[in-house]
């Protein structure tokens, strides 16, 4: 690599106490992963594999039982007071519902000073000279400051969230699904925004979808996670010309066409089957309860990452020949 990682993620583990006693969900088991300056990289996997917990612990929202997350090289679990202050602010959440993540009372300008004063900026005259800057970042007039954001559509709202974000000149975002709420004809404007940033502003992003379409044009690389681990990742393209990764190959399969009025139709990736409790996973590889390739082999060990091209691995046994085509997990599901 010509540069250093921005954020850097080693063998994370996030655990929840379960309604079970005694047991405990694995939201997030050993995932690694790594952002470089600038670059917006995506996570993909279905509902409940852990997409926002990973998201939320890498900000700090919930507590790592194991692991480690890097910014610019330092460890965040070893810092405290301003600085822990400072490295937090560098890392930002964008959240899905752009609704609640507002406070309805305040004018945008108020939420925009508030994030602004929070950020350290003393001055009144630096805060509005700022404000009017963020407004023109995320591509709001300068008139919206004086209205409430109750006011606004969700576009809007999802445009003060963003800028809000950015108000601390974050490194990093992590944007939760941060379209998924918005009508279909608005989304491609704001990733677009998102698109702007990462030129301009060279912010690094991590972002959250359920599937690879939406990702497929704005990431540079992506992440493909299930169940709390990350089975597969690699250059986007790349990825998607070989998914070699069983669960990757069916998430694939199971994005629409480009047609928007068929993909307001679909309510679900397409793949078969439920997605196992994280309280209780299968041994061996937790994909294996529904991969139409599983042997035996599979129940008993954790398949390593293998490597299959710079930059591109997948944990699965047949990861080389689902990369050349030799295999695939696509089995018929019958028609229509
Ligand atoms: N505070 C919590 N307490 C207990 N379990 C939790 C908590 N938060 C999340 N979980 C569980 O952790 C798992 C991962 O949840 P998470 O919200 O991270 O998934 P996700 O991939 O973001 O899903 P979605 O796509 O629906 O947003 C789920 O099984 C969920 O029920
Ligand atoms: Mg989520």
């Amino acid at each position: 690599m010509t540069h250093a990682p921005v954020l850097k993620v080693e063998n994370l583990q996030t655990r929840f106490k379960s309604v079970q006693r005694g047991k405990y969900v694995h939201a997030v088991d050993d995932v690694s992963l790594e952002l470089y300056p600038g670059e917006i990289v995506g996570l993909v996997g279905e509902s409940g594999c852990g997409k926002s917990t990973l998201g939320r612990t890498i900000v700090g929202l919930e507590r790592a039982s194991g692991g480690r997350v890097l910014l610019d090289g330092v460890d965040l679990s070893g810092l405290s007071g301003a600085a822990l202050r400072n490295s937090r602010r560098a890392l930002q959440y964008v959240f899905q519902d752009p609704y609640s993540s507002l406070n309805e009372r305040q004018t945008v300008g108020e939420a925009l000073d508030e994030a602004l004063l929070i950020g350290g900026l003393r001055s009144q005259d630096e805060r509005n000279s700022r404000t009017k800057e963020l407004l023109d970042q995320v591509g709001l007039a300068h008139a919206v400051k004086d209205r409430h954001t109750r006011e606004l559509s969700g576009g809007q709202r999802q445009r003060v969230a963003i800028a809000r974000s950015l108000a601390v000149n974050p490194r990093v975002l992590i944007c939760d699904e941060p379209v998924s709420a918005l009508d279909l004809s608005i989304r491609a404007q704001v990733m677009n925004l998102f698109l702007r940033l990462q030129k301009e502003l060279g912010v690094a992003c991590l972002f959250i979808a359920h599937d690879l379409s939406l990702v497929r044009q704005a990431a540079s690389r992506v992440y493909v996670m299930y169940l709390g681990k990350i089975v597969e990742h690699g250059p986007s393209q790349e990825l998607y010309d070989h998914p070699s990764h069983p669960y990757s190959q069916m998430l694939l399969a199971s994005v629409p066409e480009v047609d928007p009025r068929v993909e307001k139709l679909r309510s679900a990736p397409l793949v078969v089957g439920e997605v196992p409790s994280p309280t209780s996973p299968p041994s061996g590889c937790r994909f294996r309860t529904r991969c139409p390739l599983a042997f035996d082999e599979c129940a008993r060990t954790t398949p390593p990452s293998y490597g299959l091209s710079p930059d591109h691995n997948a944990a699965c046994v047949f990861a080389a020949d689902l990369y050349g085509g030799k295999r695939s997990a696509l089995v018929r599901q019958g028609a229509g």
